[in-house]
């Protein structure tokens, strides 16, 4: 695709992102248009992936961007983005958060944004809910407290943090009345206007298991519910298993109000499922963590 065509396609994602449903044309822009989606449409399958860094499992079948997928699926959520490689696409896709007008517009969001970090042939990729002040600060998620515990559970299944993959639903912080270091959750309608980027990272990515940190991340990749009513099984995202667990943020309240324990042992719980689901080997001491005698 041009980047003429490219640019347009981006501007009429971002207008009905902003719930604008009509555009003006010009005579001979549909014609010039169909080109567009008969292009996209015919799109060959991207070439094989080089190989994941853990992970036996094959990678899930590529699938394929069209322009007017059916309502019921999440196509229609996918961002189209410029570039050859794998690693292209990742970068035109954070290109394109910077300047995404749907949140930028938004007075409730900060204006810095926090993309992801980790590995592009991740099997196993975080989600969790928003830049805090410390993800702002560094531009990074998860580097905060509660990131700190995160690294460490992801330490404690034997893996690296630079070999997963870690995004947020929302990829901007969102904004308070006298800020100063305080967070908070992002709104519904923050996230409807970010959650485009986190589906076509995973539909770049493909990760053979997602694990949502916090209601709000499952909330944000259409799992809806508590963590105590979803934690334990998979559910789904566009078909890749998506563990429900709590947030690190949690693990560290419940730390301080006396129940660490029971949340921590939820959580490893549900890493066992994963590692399990992924295939990866899992020592005694491991399957030991948090046991109760
Ligand atoms: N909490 C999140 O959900 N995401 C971050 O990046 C940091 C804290």
């Amino acid at each position: 695709m041009s980047a003429a065509s490219q640019l347009l396609k981006q501007h009429l994602q971002q207008r009905q992102m902003l719930g604008k449903t009509h555009v003006a044309l010009r005579p001979g822009t549909m014609d010039r248009l169909t080109g567009v989606v008969r292009e996209s449409a015919v799109r060959a399958a991207p070439a094989p992936e080089p190989s994941r860094s853990f992970a036996a499992a094959p990678a899930p079948a590529a699938r394929i961007l069209l322009e007017a997928p059916p309502p019921e699926t999440k196509k229609a959520d996918l961002l189209e983005v410029a570039g050859e490689t794998l690693e292209e696409k990742l970068a035109a896709l954070r290109t394109m958060a910077e300047t995404w007008e749907p949140a930028r517009s938004m007075q409730s969001l900060r204006k810095t944004m926090v993309f992801a970090v980790g590995s592009p042939l991740a099997s196993l990729m975080f989600v969790g809910e928003a830049p805090g002040a410390e993800e702002e600060k560094l531009g990074e998620p998860f580097v905060g407290p509660a990131g700190q515990k995160l690294t460490a559970i992801i330490k404690a299944m034997g893996l690296e943090r630079r070999k997963v993959y870690i995004s947020n639903i929302c990829k901007f912080r969102p904004a308070m009345d006298n800020q100063g270091s305080g967070n908070r959750k992002p709104t519904a309608e923050e996230m409807r206007a970010c959650v485009p980027f986190v589906l076509t990272e995973i539909d770049l990515i493909k990760p053979l298991v997602i694990v949502a940190l916090g209601a709000t991340a499952a909330e944000g990749l259409g799992i809806p519910g508590t963590v105590g009513g979803l934690r334990g099984k998979f559910h789904s995202t566009s078909g890749i298993p998506t563990m429900v667990t709590y947030h690190p943020s949690y693990l560290l309240r419940e730390e301080q109000t006396g129940d660490g324990i029971r949340a921590k042992r939820a959580v490893w719980e549900d890493m066992l499922k994963v590692m399990e689901k992924l295939g990866l080997p899992i020592s005694a001491k491991q399957r030991g963590y948090f046991q109760t005698k």
